[in-house]
């Protein structure tokens, strides 16, 4: 935290002190993917009276929607708010906007997780529709109800409250230890059929899942695995097509290459983005000073007129029809709230982590949703209903991929 004055309402009995708990949480979840590793998210802590008082609102309508009573009094409760940072959120294309959501949701799910296994458990939320705007915040910025020290660039996402749990939910270490094995493997997959066992057991009731607990009405989560061989065959066509699009859009480029570190000492320090050695695995020297060239900018406008994009987009096509399955996520709604995306990300975060438990890894292909046609055609040909927010490929890894850098938990949260 940037100050470290106790919450005014830490009553003394509590098992582990808010504060304490939080900091444990946040240094897990700081862990969690994100598009380019960008890590798009804020959270505030309410310790002030206004910023109290405003969550306690906002939570009492949801109460009122919802009919619940749980009955907590007002001290014993801690709140948090999670947002999406203006100064941290990735711009270049307008479907960055699910990424981002579907990001914060991921870590805010990790850290409400983290809180849980120390006895804090989330027992109501409200969701905050943020402002449209993409490229900052509005004069009406819904912060502002935070009181004065709410960051200007943080929109926010989600009022949480938490209430002493007699009993943690789960085991802190074991949560731990899954969210660090974790990491986006860029790698070939191991060939062989994923057990239909290990599938169904990721596929079922991810929302009900979810510490984001979804209210009767809202939008549901559905994952579907890709498994047969035409539908395989079907999205690595997509991919072949359309996957070069990333690459030959400039600004799309532009963006993208300014998360790529020069090596592991500039992305310590950046403490965001990833190295070529994420990106493609282990490389020889002579190879990664080649590739740093070809993939600047300024080169890339050269090389996609003799049709380098496309080649990239082939290779990646290759690996998603050699991997054993993909998996794609959908909203039930068309055109999700932003409340809803921030769920799906909440549900990614845990079929990610179920994932890793079976031994499985990802490898996110972003770039067959963040085109509506394409997104489109995508939907159409595996028969998804609403809209598709994440799709990855899925498969046992046949090298490790290194872990990507972090910026320091205290970066990412504000006493407000
Ligand atoms: C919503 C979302 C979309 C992503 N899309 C891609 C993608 O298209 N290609 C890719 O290689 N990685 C993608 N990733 C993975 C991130 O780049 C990765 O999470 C981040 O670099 C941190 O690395 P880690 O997952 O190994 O911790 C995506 C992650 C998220 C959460």
């Amino acid at each position: 935290m940037t100050s470290t004055s106790p919450s005014q309402s830490t009553p003394a009995n509590r098992g582990v002190a808010f504060q304490d708990a939080l900091q444990v949480a946040a240094g897990i979840a700081a862990y969690s993917p994100s598009s380019h590793n960008c890590q798009p998210w804020g959270v505030g802590w309410a310790t002030g009276a206004a910023a109290r008082h405003s969550a306690a609102a906002l939570l009492a309508e949801t109460a009122e929607q919802n009919g619940a009573d749980y009955g907590a009094t007002q001290d014993e409760v801690e709140y948090l708010v999670l947002a999406l940072d203006h100064e941290r959120q990735l711009t270049a294309l307008a479907s960055h906007r699910v990424e981002m959501l579907v990001s914060c949701g991921a870590y805010g799910e990790i850290l409400l997780r983290a809180l849980a296994a120390q006895g804090w458990r989330a027992d109501r939320v409200h969701f905050v529709a943020p402002t449209p705007a993409a490229h900052g915040p509005k004069d009406d910025d819904p912060g502002r109800i935070f009181g004065g020290r709410w960051p200007s660039a943080w929109v926010p996402l989600c009022v949480v409250r938490l209430s002493p749990a007699h009993t943690p939910s789960s085991d802190l270490a074991e949560l731990r230890d899954t969210v660090r094995a974790r990491h986006t493997n860029r790698g070939p997959y191991r060939p062989g059929r994923i057990d239909p066992a290990v599938l169904a057991g990721l596929s079922t009731s991810r929302s009900a899942l979810s510490l984001f607990r979804a209210a009767p009405g809202d939008s549901e989560v559905t994952v579907r695995h890709v498994v047969a061989d035409a539908e395989r065959a079907a999205v690595a066509g997509l991919v072949s097509r359309h996957g070069g699009r990333d690459f030959s859009h400039r600004a799309a480029w532009r963006e993208t290459h300014s998360f790529i570190r020069r090596d592991d000492a500039d992305a310590e320090s950046s403490g965001d983005g990833f190295t070529l050695g994420q990106l493609f695995g282990p490389l020889s020297w002579p190879r990664r000073f080649g590739m740093r060239i070809a993939l600047a900018p300024a080169t890339m406008r050269i090389l996609r007129h003799v049709g380098y994009h496309r080649i990239l987009a082939r290779q990646l096509a290759a690996m998603v029809r050699r991997s054993p399955a993909a998996v794609a996520l959908c909203l039930d709604d068309e055109a999700p709230g932003a409340g809803s995306v921030v769920r799906g990300g909440a549900v990614l975060a845990d079929y990610w982590l179920g994932a890793t438990r079976a031994g499985l890894v990802l490898h996110p292909v972003s770039v067959i949703l963040q085109h509506d046609d394409v997104r489109a055609e995508l939907e159409q040909r595996l028969g998804l209903s609403g809209r598709a927010f994440f799709v990855s490929r899925l498969g046992r890894a046949v090298t490790e991929f290194p872990p990507s850098r972090r910026l320091t938990a205290s970066r990412v949260q504000r006493l407000v």
